[in-house]
C-alpha cells in the first residue's frame, strides 16, 4: 500500500518529504486572526477565519455604566477595558479552541477612538506579541465598520459606505481594503451623538420601555407609535452647501427648544421624574430629521459617484454601517433612497453594525490575504485618536455642485 505522503511526494519531486509535509499541513490550516477593539466603550476580541468563519466572541460593553453618567468618561472606560479585556481575549480564545500561538496574526484597533481606550488595545496587543512574535495588524476603526459587509455577503470594490455611529458620520467610496475616498463627514456631531443627547433631555434612560438601550435603540422605540411632524419644515442643515458633509447640531438645538415648549406646556420640570406624554412623537420627529438628513447626502454621493464614474453601473451598492445604521426606520428610508437610484443597500446585520472584535478581527484578515498592512516594527506601533479613512475629496464634491432632490421614503 503506499501511503498518502508518499503519493504527495512521488508528485512533487522537487520537494523535500519534511518541507511537503510542512507544506500540506499549510494548506489544511485555515489562516486564523484574532482581533482586539478597545476603541471607544465595548472590549471586543474575536477569532476569525479567512473563509469568514466567526471561531470564538468575547465582548464587553460598557453602555449601561456610561448611559448612567450620561456620556463616556474617557478614565473610567479606560479603567473598565483594562479589567476585562484577558477574560474578552481568553473568552474568544477559549470559544475557538486555540491557544494564542495558534493564531496566524493579531489585529488591533490603533485608529481613530479615545486615546486612554486605544491605548489599552494596544498595549495588551504589545504584551502578547512579546510572547508569541506573531505579526500584528493595525486596524483604522472605520474601515473595519466598511469592511464588515464583506464577512457576509459578497460585496466586491469599489462600493459607496456611509458609516454612522457615535462618534463618525461620513460617506466614502471603499476601493479597496486600504484605499478610500473620502466624500464627506460630520462638522459637528455623529447622529449617535444626536440620539443620545436627545435621550438623555428627555430621561429616557429612566423610562420603563428602555431599560438597557442606549439612546439611539430607545429613540426608535418610542417612535415606532409616533408622529414625525413635529419638525416638519423646521431649521435646516448646511442649507448654502452641497456638499456631502453633515451637521446635526441644528437638529439637537431644535429637538432641545421643542422639548423645552412642550415641557412648559405640560408642566414637566427638566430635572424631575415625570416624562413628557407626547414622547412617541418628539422621538420620530427628531429620528425623521435625522434620517431625511442622511438620505439628502446618501443621494449627493450617489449622483457624484455617477458623474465621475467612481462606481461602475454593474456595481452600484450602497453599505450602510456603524451603530445607527441598525435602526430599523433609517434602514427603510436608506432602502428607498437607493432603490429610487438604481442602487443596492446591504448592511451587515445590526449585531455587526455595533463595535465588536469580529470586524476587527475580519478587517485583519483581508489585510493578512492581501499580505498588506502588517506591521514591521509592532512595539514601536503608536494609537491615533484621529486619522482619516483615507484620501479626502469632498471639496471635489462641493465643486460638481450637484442640487439635491429629496426622495420621499416617509
Ligand atoms: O458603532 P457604535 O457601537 O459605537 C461607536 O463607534 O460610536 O455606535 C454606537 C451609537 C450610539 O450613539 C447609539 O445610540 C447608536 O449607535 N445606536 C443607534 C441604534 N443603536 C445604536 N442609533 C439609532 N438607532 C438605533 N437602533
Ligand atoms: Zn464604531
Amino acid at each position: 500500500m503506499i501511503c498518502l505522503s508518499t503519493i504527495l511526494v512521488r508528485s512533487r519531486p522537487f520537494i523535500s518529504y519534511k518541507n511537503y509535509v510542512a507544506f500540506f499541513s499549510t494548506q489544511r490550516k485555515r489562516k486564523v486572526v484574532l482581533g482586539l477593539e478597545t476603541s471607544c466603550d465595548e472590549t471586543g476580541a474575536a477569532v476569525v477565519t479567512e473563509d469568514g468563519e466567526v471561531l470564538g466572541e468575547g465582548l464587553r460593553s460598557q453602555k449601561n455604566i456610561h448611559v448612567r453618567n450620561g456620556g463616556v468618561i474617557p478614565p473610567l472606560a479606560q479603567a473598565l477595558h483594562r479589567e476585562c479585556i484577558h477574560d474578552v481575549v481568553q473568552k474568544a480564545l477559549d470559544q475557538s479552541h486555540l491557544d494564542i500561538k495558534d493564531v496566524s496574526a493579531i489585529a488591533t484597533t490603533t485608529m481613530p477612538g479615545l486615546a486612554l481606550c486605544l491605548m489599552v488595545g494596544l498595549e495588551y496587543t504589545k504584551q502578547l506579541i512579546a510572547k508569541t512574535n506573531l505579526p500584528f495588524i493595525p486596524v483604522h476603526h472605520m474601515q473595519a465598520h466598511a469592511l464588515t459587509v464583506r464577512l457576509i455577503n459578497r460585496v466586491d470594490f469599489p462600493f459607496l459606505v456611509l458609516l454612522v455611529s457615535g462618534g463618525h458620520c461620513l460617506l466614502a467610496v471603499a476601493r479597496g481594503v486600504d484605499d478610500f475616498l473620502l466624500l464627506g463627514q460630520t462638522l459637528d456631531n455623529a447622529p449617535g451623538e444626536a440620539f443620545d443627547k436627545v435621550a438623555r433631555r428627555l430621561k429616557l434612560q429612566h423610562h420603563p420601555h428602555c431599560q438597557g438601550l442606549s439612546g439611539g435603540q430607545s429613540i426608535e422605540k418610542l417612535a415606532t407609535e409616533g408622529s414625525i411632524r413635529l419638525l416638519m419644515g423646521k431649521g435646516t442643515s448646511l442649507p448654502k452647501s452641497r456638499s456631502c458633509d453633515f451637521s446635526f447640531s441644528g437638529t439637537m438645538s431644535l429637538a432641545h427648544w421643542l422639548i423645552g415648549v412642550h415641557e412648559n406646556h405640560q408642566g414637566i420640570t427638566k430635572d424631575g421624574g415625570k416624562h413628557l406624554d407626547n414622547l412617541p412623537d418628539i422621538c420620530a420627529s427628531v429620528q425623521h430629521k435625522i434620517t431625511h438628513h442622511l438620505c439628502t447626502r446618501v443621494i449627493r454621493a450617489i449622483n457624484f459617484c455617477n458623474q465621475t464614474g467612481l462606481i461602475p453601473e454593474s456595481n452600484q451598492t450602497l453599505v450602510a454601517s456603524g451603530g445607527v445604521a441598525s435602526n430599523s426606520y433609517i434602514r427603510n428610508a436608506l432602502e428607498t433612497t437607493c432603490s429610487a437610484l438604481d442602487y443596492q443597500l446591504i448592511c451587515p446585520p445590526p449585531r455587526l453594525c455595533t463595535d465588536n472584535g469580529i470586524m476587527i478581527a475580519w478587517s485583519g484578515m483581508e489585510r493578512l490575504k492581501l499580505g498588506i498592512g502588517i506591521s514591521n516594527n509592532p512595539q514601536d506601533v503608536r494609537f491615533e485618536p484621529r486619522y482619516p479613512i483615507g484620501e479626502d475629496i469632498s471639496s471635489n464634491v462641493v465643486k460638481s455642485n450637484i442640487k439635491v432632490k429629496a426622495i420621499k421614503f416617509w
